[in-house]
């Protein structure tokens, strides 16, 4: 392995670095706007800012004017006069932001922002992305969670030779399933994502849903690793520790803020669409004095609401909650990153962190109606015939290196597993090392056996360290070779990841 471990470390090197783009013309664009540059796409990315909402007249109950303005993400304009139809450009470029001291940052994005731009569709829809690699590296777009056939999964020259530099690819798919996802890049994951390619994807239900779950705010949490003097740190800080423990940023975002507010009235419930695009960082999340409801999971909605005192997403994990803040006019709630023990390193001289703000209006308060006791009918998957699949999480070190394997192989020796259309498998997934690993599957739900917890649709789970999960997956009509790994970028990076083999 060691050839190959060398030149994908020499590639995360500071090279890898987006390089700074000349300085727009004329003032200082606002910091979080992108720089103007006059294009039609940036003119629309500008206008469909703040769309998230639209509740302009609102005097009867309602939130507060304006209130989730501070995570607006942008839109792109729909091409497509259909219905059912979501098409649009995706520009990739690089854009400058300032955080910390000043410091000019060039991050790679989609669209001009970070994250990138919410897409929005209906369960059903068919989707339309025209991608403009306008950067100077390749680059693919995986859309992860989505039920795509394989030539649209974005893994590079398994699913589609990789975008060029200057070159345009036309991702065309349908979105099956309602539910939040996401899309990232998936060439020098640990990089391009860690640098800014990642976006949230909304598929809302074709069918009402229960009534009352909330005003609903879609939240990218993410992090970027920034020297004190504002710049970048390089993908590959820490060598082969710094692979091995997951590199954090310590700037924490959420839709590309720092500790962004939220206005709301007291007692109006509000549904928070969680996702973890962090390439390492796990969220575990708190608000004091409040709990969160669970609706949802990777896939859309469970069967039932689950109280909780916190919640935990790692890297890839999505998940739709309800709180309700209660307090008086003016309080400001802190919604709060608290350390997660995910193995070594990741609590140690770790303090909690306030990730936003939800500052109670002056409104007069609402009781918010009880939530309904079932929000989705889902039937098991039958596992009478299923194939049994067992998986181990290893690492392997020399006094030189250290990589990460599936069943002691790194992935570039690890030859695939095998599938077949319609078969049903049972994957159980032990845990040999002293890290947590979320386990992320391509293109395929699954069930995890969790007693006592609502069934729901899973892409993407957390394996806790020295642990197992278990979970069943029905491989449907999409042959091909599909994907799996860590969503701990650089552990994937390092070895943790495999191929199904998907065959009729
Ligand atoms: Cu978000 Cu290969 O995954
Ligand atoms: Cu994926
Ligand atoms: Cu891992």
């Amino acid at each position: 392995m060691s050839a190959r471990a060398r030149v994908r470390a020499d590639a995360l090197g500071p090279s890898h670095l987006p390089d700074l783009p000349d300085p727009p013309p004329g003032p200082a664009s606002p910091r979080w706007a992108p720089a103007a540059s006059g294009s039609p796409t940036a003119l629309a990315l500008l206008l469909g800012a703040g769309a998230l909402v639209g509740c302009s007249g609102e005097p009867a109950g309602g939130p507060p004017p304006g209130w989730s303005d501070q995570v607006g993400l942008s839109e792109l304009v729909d091409l497509d006069p259909s219905p059912s139809v979501l098409e649009v450009e995706l520009p990739l470029r690089v854009e400058s932001f300032s955080f910390r001291a000043d410091a000019q940052v060039p991050l790679f994005t989609y669209g001009g922002t970070i994250p990138g731009p919410l897409l929005r569709a209906k369960a059903g829809d068919r989707v339309i992305v025209h991608a403009h690699n306008q950067l100077e590296v390749e680059t693919t777009i995986h859309w992860h969670g989505v039920r795509v056939p394989v030539e649209m999964d974005g893994v590079p020259e398994m699913s589609q030779p990789p975008i060029q530099p200057g070159q345009t690819f036309t991702y065309d798919f349908v979105v099956p399933d309602a539910g939040l996802y996401w899309y990232h890049s998936h060439v020098e994951s640990p990089a391009q994502v860690g640098f800014g390619l990642y976006g949230a994807l909304l598929v809302e239900p074709a069918e009402a849903e229960p009534e009352g779950l909330g005003d609903e705010v879609v939240l990218v949490l993410s992090d970027l690793g920034l020297r004190e003097d504002g710049s970048l740190v390089p993908a590959d800080s820490g060598g082969a520790a710094g692979s091995l423990f997951g590199r954090e940023g310590d700037v924490v975002l959420v839709n590309g803020r720092e500790d962004p507010t939220l206005l709301a009235r007291s007692g109006r419930r509000q549904r928070l669409r969680l996702v973890n695009a962090a390439k390492s960082r796990y969220f575990q999340l708190e608000l004091p004095g409040h709990t969160f409801t669970v609706l949802g999971v990777d896939g859309g909605l469970r069967e039932r609401p689950v109280e909780q005192e916190r919640v935990v997403l790692a890297s890839g994990e999505r998940l739709d909650v309800v709180i309700t803040p209660t307090g008086a006019p003016g309080e400001r709630l802190p919604l709060r990153w608290v350390p997660y023990d995910r193995g070594y390193g990741s609590t140690e001289f770790r303090e909690p962190e306030d990730l936003a703000f939800i500052e109670l209006s002056d409104l007069e308060p609402e009781l918010a109606p009880p939530l309904p006791e079932t929000l989705r009918a889902i039937s098991p998957t039958p596992r009478a015939s299923a194939t049994q699949v067992d998986l181990s999480l290893t690492l392997h070190s020399t006094d030189e290196e250290a990589w990460l394997g599936i069943d002691g192989l790194p992935s570039w020796e690890a030859p695939p597993l095998e599938a077949m259309i319609g078969e049903t498998q049972v994957w159980r997934i032990v845990n040999e090392t002293d890290w947590d690993h979320p386990f992320h599957l391509h293109g395929f739900f699954f069930q995890v056996d969790e007693p006592g917890a609502p069934l729901g649709w899973k892409d993407t789970v957390n394996v806790p360290k020295r642990d197992e999960r278990t979970f069943v997956v029905r491989f449907d009509e999409r042959p091909g070779m599909w994907m799996f790994h860590c969503h701990i970028l650089d552990h994937a990076e390092i070895g943790m990841m495999g191929m199904l083999d998907l065959t009729p």
